[in-house]
C-alpha cells in the first residue's frame, strides 16, 4: 500500500524515483506523483493511473533536472483516485512538500483548527492537513523542518510513513516512521542517499541500509550521517546500517511474462531454499534455531493460537492439522482483523504463531502486540527479513522465499506451508507424538517435494487448455477435504483476486449443506480428490456434481482411475504423504487462476484495488 522513493546526492534524482516507483507497483496503488527541485524551483507531477501515465505526464509538464526529488505511490484512502489527492503534497506557502504512506486518525480536528486560522485545502487527503500542520509550527515555534515534523507527528494520531521536503533547505529530506515501512539506502562517504518503502529501489545503487523503527525521524542531508531520533522525546538514535541481503534479479522478471509466473515457476527453489540447513533427511534431524532456543516453551504450551490474514490465514489452516496430527497440541486459527478486536482469552501457557509473508500487516502486527501485552510468547513465521512483525515478535524464523512482487500470494504460502510442517513435526519429535518410521518418511518425501514440484509445473500446457474452456466462467466453487480444505480456500481467493471471477472454497462435505444449490451446467467445480484422505467421500462428492450436471475440474493422484471417468478434466499430481499434498495441490490452481486471468486481460501481478502489504487496517 503506497510507495515511498527519494533521492539526494550527486546523480540525476528522477530516473532513480521513476524506476523506483516502478520496482514499488507490487504494493498497490491507484495514483502517482514525483516532486523534483532543480536548484531554484519545486517541479510537481502526478496523476491518477500508473507510473507509466506519470511518466508521460513529467515529460509534458516539468524539467526533470535535479539531484534531490521524493516520488509517491498512492493506494486511496482519504479521497478518490484522482490527480489532485496524488502525493506529493503542497503546504499552503508552496515550499514544504511531503509524501505519506499511512493514515491520520485525527486529521480532520486538525484539518478544522487549520481552516481556523485561514488554510485552504486543494485535496481531499489527511497528508495534505499534516504538511499544513507542519508548516504551521515551523512558522508559529520558529523551528527547523526536523523540529517541526517531530512537534506535528507528536499531534497526530495514525500511522505513517513520510519523507518531507523544504525548499529552504535543499539539500535535506526529513523521513520519520510509525506503522508503515521506511529503508534509507547510504551511499559512499554519505555523498548520496535514497529513501524508499523497501530496499528494492535502490539494490543496485548501494548495499547498506538503515531500516527506521517506529517511532523514529531521521533528518538526511548530503555529506553528513543520518541523525536519527525518538519522535516522542527526541533522543538521539544509533544509526544501525545494515548489509542488504537482496539481489537486483530477485527482483526482476526473469524472462517470465509476469511476477506471478515467474514466483510459481520458484517455488521448488524456494521450497529447497526454506528447508535448507534445515532439514536433515538422511541423519532425521529438523534443526530451526527460533524454535530450538524456545523448545521448552513450545513443549509446555497449552495451545497455539495462530493469527495472519489471507493466504497466510490459508498456510495456518494448514498448519492446524499438521501441529494437531503430529504434535497433538491444540490449535486454533485466528484472522488477525477479529483476533485484535475481540478481547481474546489469551493466557502465559499460550503460544500465538504470527504468519506473514511481508511482515508489514497491520492486522497481524496489532494481534502480535495484543497477545503480547496478555503474556503470550508470539513466534513469528516471515519471508521479510528484518520486517515490522518480524522485530515484533519475541522469536520466530523466516521462510526463505525470496522476494514475492506478484500481488497474489504463491511461493509464501508453499514456503509458509513447508516451514510449519517441519515446526509441526520437529515438536512431534520431541514430543514423542509420533512413531520415528512416520517420522522419517515425512522428512524423506518434505526432501521430495521440490522435484515433485517441478513435476507438477510440467502440467503447465494442460492447465492453460482447461482455463481457455472456464475463462468466461462467472462463478466457481472450490472443494477440498482435510489438508486439502485450505487449498481449496486458497485457490478460490488467486481465482477471485486476479481474475474478478466470483469463487468460494468449501470443505467439501459442507456442499450439500448450502453451495449444492448453485451447481448447473455453467458451474466448474475444482475438486481436490487426491488419494489420501477422505478419499472415497471425495468422490461421491464429484458423482453429486455430476448428477446436477456441474463441470468437474478434479485434481488426482497420478494414476487415479476412478475420478477419470467422471471428471470433465483431470491434473494429475504425485503421490506424497497427505500432510504434504497441499504443496502439489496448490499448483495446479495458482497456474489454473493465472492463465484464467491473462486470457481475461487482467493485470495479473497488481489486481485492482489490492495491495501487497496492507499496512493499514
Ligand atoms: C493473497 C494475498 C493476501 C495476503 C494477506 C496477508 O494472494 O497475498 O491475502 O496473504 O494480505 O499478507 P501477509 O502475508 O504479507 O501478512
Amino acid at each position: 500500500m503506497c510507495g515511498i522513493t527519494g533521492y539526494i546526492g550527486y546523480r540525476d534524482a528522477y530516473p532513480i524515483i521513476i524506476n523506483g516507483l516502478k520496482r514499488l507497483e507490487y504494493r498497490g496503488y491507484d495514483s502517482a506523483g514525483v516532486m523534483l527541485f532543480d536548484g531554484e524551483k519545486i517541479n510537481l507531477s502526478k496523476t491518477k493511473g500508473k507510473v507509466s501515465n506519470l511518466e508521460e505526464k513529467v515529460s509534458k509538464e516539468i524539467t526533470t533536472k535535479g539531484n534531490i526529488g521524493i516520488g509517491h505511490t498512492r493506494w486511496a484512502t482519504h479521497g478518490i483516485p484522482n490527480d489532485l489527492n496524488s502525493h506529493p503534497h503542497v503546504s499552503q506557502s508552496g515550499n514544504l512538500v511531503i509524501i505519506h504512506n499511512g493514515i491520520i486518525e485525527n486529521y480532520n480536528a486538525i484539518k478544522q483548527e487549520l481552516i481556523s486560522r485561514g488554510y485552504t485545502f486543494k485535496s481531499e487527503t489527511d497528508t495534505e492537513v499534516l504538511i499544513n500542520l507542519i508548516e504551521e509550527i515551523k512558522n508559529k515555534e520558529g523551528v527547523k523542518l526536523g523540529k517541526a515534523v517531530q512537534i506535528a507527528l507528536n499531534q497526530v494520531v495514525g500511522a505513517y510513513a513520510i519523507a518531507v521536503f523544504d525548499r529552504s533547505k535543499p539539500d535535506e529530506i526529513v523521513v520519520a516512521r510509525l506503522g508503515s515501512p521506511l529503508a534509507i539506502g547510504v551511499g559512499k562517504n554519505f555523498d548520496e542517499f535514497f529513501i524508499a518503502s523497501d530496499a528494492s529501489p535502490f539494490i543496485e545503487y548501494t548495499k547498506d541500509a538503515i531500516y527506521l523503527e517506529d517511532g523514529e525521524l531521521a533528518i538526511i542531508k548530503k555529506g553528513r550521517k543520518v541523525n536519527i531520533r525518538k519522535i516522542q522525546d527526541d533522543s538521539l538514535v544509533d544509526a544501525n546500517i545494515q548489509e542488504l541481503q537482496l539481489n537486483i534479479e530477485e527482483i526482476e522478471k526473469g524472462g517470465y511474462e509476469h511476477f506471478m509466473l515467474k514466483e510459481i515457476y520458484e517455488q521448488p527453489r524456494a521450497i529447497t531454499d526454506t528447508f535448507r540447513g534445515r532439514l536433515l533427511a538422511k541423519e532425521g534431524i529438523i534443526k530451526i534455531s527460533g524454535l530450538e532456543n524456545n523448545m521448552k516453551k513450545f513443549l509446555n504450551a497449552e495451545r497455539i493460537i495462530i493469527v495472519a490474514c489471507g493466504t497466510s490465514w490459508h498456510a495456518g489452516l494448514v498448519a492446524e492439522y499438521t501441529f494437531e496430527e503430529f504434535a497433538r497440541i491444540p490449535v486454533e486459527v485466528e484472522y488477525a482483523s477479529e483476533f485484535r478486536y475481540r478481547n481474546p482469552v489469551i493466557t502465559e501457557k499460550d503460544i500465538v504463531i504470527a504468519i506473514s509473508q511481508s511482515g508489514e500487516t497491520a492486522d497481524t502486527l496489532a494481534a502480535i502486540k495484543l497477545a503480547r501485552s496478555k503474556g503470550a510468547f508470539v513466534f513469528g513465521v516471515c519471508n521479510v527479513v528484518g520486517s515490522s512483525i518480524a522485530r515484533e515478535n519475541d522469536s520466530g524464523t523466516y521462510t526463505h522465499a525470496g522476494p514475492e512482487i506478484g500481488v497474489a500470494s504463491t511461493k509464501a504460502f508453499t514456503t509458509q506451508i513447508t516451514l510449519l510442517t517441519l515446526i509441526a513435526l520437529r515438536l512431534a519429535r520431541a514430543k514423542g507424538t509420533m512413531t520415528s518410521a512416520d517420522y522419517r518418511l515425512h522428512l524423506q518425501e518434505m526432501e521430495l517435494i521440490p522435484k515433485k514440484v517441478e513435476q507438477v509445473l510440467k502440467i503447465d500446457e494442460k492447465v492453460k487448455k482447461i482455463a481457455k474452456k472456464y475463462l468466461l466462467s462467472t462463478n466457481c466453487l472450490y472443494l477440498g477435504r482435510g489438508y486439502n480444505f485450505p487449498v481449496a480456500l486458497e485457490g478460490a481467493l488467486k481465482l477471485k483476486e486476479i481474475s474478478y471471477i466470483h469463487a468460494e472454497g468449501y470443505p467439501a462435505a459442507e456442499m450439500k449443506h448450502g453451495p449444492i444449490a448453485l451447481i448447473d451446467d455453467r458451474m466448474p467445480v475444482i475438486v481436490i480428490a487426491t488419494s489420501k484422505g477422505h478419499y472415497e467421500k471425495v468422490v461421491s462428492n464429484i458423482q453429486e456434481i455430476k448428477s446436477r450436471s456441474g463441470k468437474i475440474i478434479a485434481i488426482v493422484t497420478e494414476g487415479d482411475t476412478v475420478v477419470r471417468d467422471i471428471a470433465d478434466h483431470v491434473i494429475e499430481i504425485p503421490e506424497t504423504e497427505e500432510a504434504l499434498t497441499p504443496l502439489l495441490t496448490t499448483i495446479p490452481l495458482q497456474l489454473l487462476a493465472y492463465h484464467i486471468a491473462v486470457m481475461r486481460g487482467c493485470n495479473v501481478d497488481q489486481p485492482r484495488n489490492l495491495a501487497k502489504s496492507v499496512t493499514v487496517e
